[in-house]
């Protein structure tokens, strides 16, 4: 399949840019599409065949259900069966990086949702994702536009490595904002979520305008055997990188010491900006990664996608990388984090 790829600059476009786009998703083509969160390959949510085609670009198994994207809060209406809380939560976070799953009406098809009889909506806040739903007509589904087993695109270089050949069209629209998928919850009545997935819309956020957040156990645990996943696609391996990654729960002394006691040859280490050059003296033969300041989990979010996909370029031994704390928009990189180091933790 050939993929046209068209570059707008997301701060100073016109519709007509987007015109040959809308019209390949009327006609169930696929279209990648930046988001404030991470890309998305897109598709008509309405039109079954399209869906499947998503899931066959990913390679994704087809019982693994897509979000669907729309361009107003109300538009939730035609898809879902919607509650004053889905209101609520629309008036404080949409548009934004915030998808909530709802019973869904029969509008949406059965291979969009994966089978289940809830879906999953957003309202993204992208500039170029809302003209694009706008003018389909129609919600656009879309999972992260990466091949199933490799991090969620946040750069078009990496949409491209991905999804080249895979798809109609890529809408070039530079580096996401947030560079981690959205917040999921679901509404359990008009006071209750459950946090399925953490992003950049956080449990503090969504508690401090009235909500109780009860946090799904796979969240930052391991699902013990025979536990349930709420959504399904916490019970799929997620990325992880083909090197493996160690977690390390403790200081730059004692990771430092940690590391050369264990004398590998070959090694790569994220590493905070203000430890950077501590490591690199240290150890001058390993690769250093730039997670971006200490306190900054902005930055860490927008560079961690993008370090991994470069550390899989390469072969470790072993990659090092400090664990974050659980609050605030740590526990939307606590959850990427344990999932690519396959829950391997080392507290010193
Ligand atoms: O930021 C995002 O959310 C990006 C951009 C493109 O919008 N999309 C995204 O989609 O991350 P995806 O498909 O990669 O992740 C969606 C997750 C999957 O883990 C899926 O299992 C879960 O949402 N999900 C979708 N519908 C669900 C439902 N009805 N119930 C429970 N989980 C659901
Ligand atoms: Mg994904």
């Amino acid at each position: 399949m050939t993929t046209e790829i068209v570059r707008i600059d997301p701060s100073d476009f016109g519709k007509d840019e987007l015109t040959a786009a809308a019209s390949l998703i009327k006609r169930g083509g696929l279209v990648v599409f930046p988001t404030e969160t991470v890309y998305g390959l897109g598709a008509d949510a309405t039109d079954p065949v399209a869906a499947m085609r998503i899931y066959e670009a990913k390679g994704r198994p087809s019982d693994n259900p897509l979000i669907i994207h729309i361009a107003d809060p109300a538009d939730a209406e035609r898809y879902t069966y919607t509650s004053p809380a889905y209101y609520e939560l629309a008036r404080l976070f949409m548009p934004g990086p915030l998808t909530v799953i709802m019973r869904s009406r029969d509008t949406v098809p059965k291979q969009t949702r994966g089978g289940l009889d809830t879906v999953a909506v957003r309202c993204p806040s992208h500039p170029i994702a809302r003209e694009l739903i706008r003018l389909s007509g129609v919600a656009i589904a879309a999972p992260s536009a990466n091949l199933s087993g490799s991090p969620s695109p946040t750069q078009p270089s990496h949409v491209i490595d991905d999804m080249l050949g895979r798809c109609d069209m890529i809408i070039d629209g530079g580096s996401c904002d947030f560079g981690l998928e959205s917040t999921i919850v679901k509404i359990n009545d008009d006071s209750t979520l459950t946090l399925l997935r953490p992003g950049k819309i956080t449990v503090e956020d969504l508690e401090k305008c009235g909500f109780a957040v009860e946090v799904a156990a796979a969240v930052a645990d391991k699902l013990a055997d025979g536990e349930v996943a709420l959504s399904p696609g916490m019970k799929y391996r997620h990325y992880a990188p083909a090197s493996p990654v160690i977690l390390l729960d403790a200081s730059d002394e004692s990771s430092i010491k940690y590391i050369l006691s264990n004398g590998e040859a070959n090694i790569a280490v994220i590493a905070y900006t203000e430890s950077v050059a501590a490591y690199k003296v240290a150890l001058p033969g390993a690769e250093i990664y730039d997670f971006g300041s200490r306190e900054d989990r902005f930055e860490q979010a927008h560079k961690l996608f993008s370090i991994l996909r470069e550390a899989d370029k390469m072969s470790f031994d072993v990659i090092y990388a400090p664990l974050p704390s659980k609050d605030g928009v740590g526990l939307a990189l606590y959850n990427r984090m344990i999932r690519a180091a396959a829950h391997k933790i080392i507290k010193l």
